[in-house]
Order: structure tokens, then C-alpha cells, then sequence
């Protein structure tokens, strides 16, 4: 078997992990919330994080944003050791996380929000045109068509739209790794199914995107891989197509399935 065939459909054999965390702990006080976990992320695939309420997820993908840090074991980014201490370190390697709260501003418009902290100016003021120009030019090649006008105030969209602006914020800044944290968790039916689409094209771009989602139709619809985490721990890492709806719901709810999974 080659390489190419155990690493995913739509990668080539070549392909190595953008995102490659191995054995990494973390405690908040005498809480350990994560033991050694492990998870790889390739370009060009959508890695599925899976695990019920309080297995860890968000702590995970917190701490590959750079909101925490990890107490021990190695965070590789694309084959290097990096450490990241606040989200800007993150998206300075190229990792945006879009986060389960997620954090944009009510009472300014998409352009505004795309670029919060990170705005363009001319050299004497904000060059406005420029900003709402690349922001048009992201959604457009997003193919997002349903927010409108990009000076629409945030606190006039929808759940959907408001993914779609955090997403496309991601994507502006010409990330690598893209993480999102549920981000069909309060939607619609239409709207769950246009941020899926978004979540398939940011990987067909070549990106890697990080999926936490508790929906296994919307796991088996978009992903290339799995994540499983049981209580702070990996319980397999699998590629989607190998494995049943039931395999991931035992994995999920016991921490193992079969002969896939942790020690019983
Ligand atoms: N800042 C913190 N201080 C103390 N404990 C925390 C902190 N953040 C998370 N935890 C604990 O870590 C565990 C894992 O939480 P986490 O939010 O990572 O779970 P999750 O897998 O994202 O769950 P959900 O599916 O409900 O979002 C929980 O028991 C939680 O209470
Ligand atoms: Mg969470």
C-alpha cells in the first residue's frame, strides 16, 4: 500500500501533516483536562475532532490557536516545533481558529470585522476602499453570495452568516490551517449545509481544516479523517471512509470500538 492510500483521498503521497500534535498534555490547576493527545492534520483534507461534551476539544483546538498553551509533549507545524502564546503568534504561522464563542463584533460591519487588528491603512488613515475591496474579493472566492453588503453591521446577520464572515476572516489572512470549533452547532438546516460546502472548498483550496462537530452526518458528509477524543485522551485517528457511523458513536461514548481504540 502507499503512502497516498493511508493518508486520505484527496492528498497525494507526498503530502505531510501541516499540523502535527503528538503526546500533548494540559492541566488547568490540579484539573488534567488532556493526556497525551495526539492529532495530524494534512493540507488539503477536513480532519473531523469528535468526542462528547467536556472531552477536550475546545481546550485542544485552544491551545493550537495559541489562546492556551500546552503543558508538555510537541506541536509541530508544518515539520517544526513552534509554540504559540496568544492567537497572533498562531495566525502568524497561518493558523485561524474560529472559536465555539465565536468572537466577532456586533456593532461593526463584515469589512470592520475581517479586519479588526489587523487593519490596512494608506499610510495617514485607514484605506477603506482597500479593505472593503479584498474583503468582497474573499467572500466572492468563497463563493458566499448570501450576506449581502460587506457593510452590513454584524448584529444584522444570521447564525450562518455570521460563520461565514469568521471563516472568510480566516481565509483572508492566506491561513494554512483553519480550525473551527462547531460552527453548524446553532444553525439551520440550509445554512448548516452552506458552511459544510465552505468547510470542503477551504480544503479543496489546500488548506487544512479542523473540524469539532457533534454531527455525525455532517462528520461523514465533509471529512477525509477523524479524530476521536475520549475523556482528555486520542482514541483513534481514522480515515473516515474506513470506518461506520457506529464505530465513531462507540469510539465517542467508550473510547473504543472493536480492536480500534484505547486499552480497554
Ligand atoms: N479554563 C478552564 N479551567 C478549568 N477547567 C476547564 C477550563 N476549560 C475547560 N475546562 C474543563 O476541561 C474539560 C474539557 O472542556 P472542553 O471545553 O475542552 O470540552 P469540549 O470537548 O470542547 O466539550 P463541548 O463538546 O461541550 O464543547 C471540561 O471538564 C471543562 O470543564
Ligand atoms: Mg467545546
Amino acid at each position: 500500500m502507499s503512502l497516498g492510500t493511508s493518508f486520505g483521498r484527496s492528498v497525494g503521497a507526498s503530502a505531510r501533516p501541516v499540523l502535527d500534535l503528538r503526546g500533548v498534555d494540559k492541566s488547568f490547576g490540579p484539573v488534567q483536562v488532556l493526556h497525551g493527545v495526539d492529532l495530524t492534520a494534512y493540507p488539503g483534507e477536513v480532519t473531523a475532532l469528535v468526542g462528547d461534551n467536556g472531552a477536550g476539544k475546545t481546550t485542544l483546538v485552544k491551545g493550537i490557536g495559541g489562546v492556551h498553551t500546552f503543558d508538555s509533549g510537541e506541536y509541530l507545524f508544518e515539520g517544526r516545533p513552534v509554540r504559540p502564546r496568544t492567537p497572533r503568534d498562531a495566525a502568524g504561522l497561518g493558523i485561524e481558529v474560529v472559536h465555539q464563542d465565536l468572537a466577532l463584533c456586533e456593532n461593526l460591519d463584515i469589512v470592520e470585522n475581517m479586519f479588526l487588528g489587523r487593519e490596512r491603512s494608506n499610510g495617514i488613515a485607514l484605506d477603506e476602499a482597500a479593505m472593503e475591496e479584498a474583503a468582497r474579493r474573499t467572500l466572492t472566492g468563497l463563493s458566499v453570495r448570501s450576506v449581502g453588503s460587506v457593510r452590513r453591521r454584524v448584529s444584522e446577520l444570521s447564525g450562518g452568516q455570521r460563520q461565514t464572515v469568521a471563516i472568510a476572516r480566516a481565509v483572508l489572512w492566506d491561513s494554512r490551517v483553519v480550525v473551527l470549533d462547531e460552527p453548524a452547532a446553532a444553525l439551520g438546516v440550509a445554512q448548516t449545509q452552506q458552511v459544510l460546502e465552505l468547510v470542503r472548498r477551504l480544503a479543496d483550496k489546500g488548506l487544512a481544516v479542523v473540524l469539532i462537530s457533534h454531527n455525525m452526518n455532517d462528520v461523514f458528509a465533509v471529512s477525509d479523517r477523524i479524530v476521536a477524543l475520549y475523556l482528555g485522551r486520542t482514541a483513534a485517528q481514522v480515515r473516515t471512509a474506513d470506518v461506520t457511523h457506529r464505530q465513531v458513536v462507540e469510539l465517542i461514548t467508550s473510547g473504543r470500538t472493536g480492536d480500534l481504540g484505547l486499552p480497554a
